[in-house]
């Protein structure tokens, strides 16, 4: 199916891509004056929607919006995977503050815009092998609201670019000394069997995947400590990993060219990304993965 074909829903309307259309003094787009999130459908199921719910009015609330019924997005989801045909799908929420003369005043009339979109994505059929990750470090150079998951991430797109250029998948942040996360993901360390990852302060994004995986990792009775995290701690760690809703958990084997412990994909690395695999099976009823299989033999 031609993309510009599957549907979205935009201001509580159905329409196809081709036919969307958003204000052009919308100040979403000349002040990146929105909040978004992305969540994952696994067999027609959302995984964790209510978090990303709550987390979207909470980056709402930090950019003074109003207060919106978003209630309704809970159900948009559902029918925009069902609609499109995508039992597995990344989903796209938007909200922006709506088209107003271009001005710094917040205008007090502006109707805010609402928007889901997404895209098809793989079953979880297969192992989800941690993938592999070869990471550079890039000085932090977002605003300090990153709690905030607005739509400017020009910074976080500069970061990657500059991971790609030089060969690598993706840059860890480094503000003051203290590295905060990746461009999209959650940063963890293991050293001596105990996992720290850094505090959730105004300098990271709070990830629904990283809070999961802290439960997970405790129910598993792993150690995990929230602590700042230094440049000098990668390099004596033992594993590092990075969480995300597309990250999943990925193993980061090289930082800046130099290995971590062996390069390779570390064993408590490997546990959480089962765990986390059996989590979404569980959560969102995904009868036939290689978790749920080797449960029933
Ligand atoms: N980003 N940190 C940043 C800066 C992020 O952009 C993301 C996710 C995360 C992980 O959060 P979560 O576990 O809730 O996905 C951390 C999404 C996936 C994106 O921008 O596409």
């Amino acid at each position: 199916m031609d993309e510009l074909d599957t549907l979205i829903h935009l201001n509580d309307r159905w329409l196809s891509r081709r036919d969307a259309a958003m204000d052009i003094e919308d100040r979403g787009v000349l002040f990146a004056d929105g909040a978004y999130e992305v969540l994952r459908i696994y067999a027609g199921n959302a995984y964790l929607l209510d978090r990303h719910l709550a987390r979207l009015k909470r980056s709402l609330e930090g950019l003074r919006f109003p207060p919106l019924g978003l209630d309704h997005l809970q159900d948009v989801t559902l029918e925009l995977a069902r609609r499109n045909h995508w039992p597995d799908a990344r989903i796209y929420w938007q909200v922006t503050r709506g088209a107003a003369m271009r001005h710094r005043r917040m205008p007090d009339t502006a109707t805010p815009s609402c928007m889901v979109m997404g895209w098809p994505d793989q079953p979880l059929d297969r192992p989800l092998m941690p993938k592999r990750l070869r990471v550079i470090l890039q000085p932090d150079c977002r605003w300090s609201r990153c709690w905030i998951k607005s739509l400017m991430l020009l910074d976080n797109v500069l970061a990657y670019d500059e991971a790609r250029t030089r060969g690598a998948d993706d840059a860890i942040y480094e503000r003051d000394g203290r590295l905060t996360e990746a461009t999209a993901a959650n940063l963890f360390i293991v050293r001596h069997g105990r996992i720290t990852t850094p505090p959730a302060d105004s300098f990271i994004l709070r990830g629904i995947t990283r809070d999961r995986i802290i439960e997970l990792a405790q129910e598993a009775n792993l150690t995990v400590r929230e602590q700042t995290i230094q440049p000098t701690d990668l390099f004596q760690a033992d594993e590092v990993f990075l969480t995300g809703t597309t990250t999943h958990v990925a193993a980061v084997t090289h930082v800046e060219d130099r290995p971590i412990a062996a390069g390779e994909v570390g064993p408590i690395t490997q546990r959480l990304s089962e765990s986390l695999e059996s989590d979404i099976a569980a959560q969102c009823n995904v009868m036939d993965t290689p978790a749920t299989r080797s449960a029933g033999t």
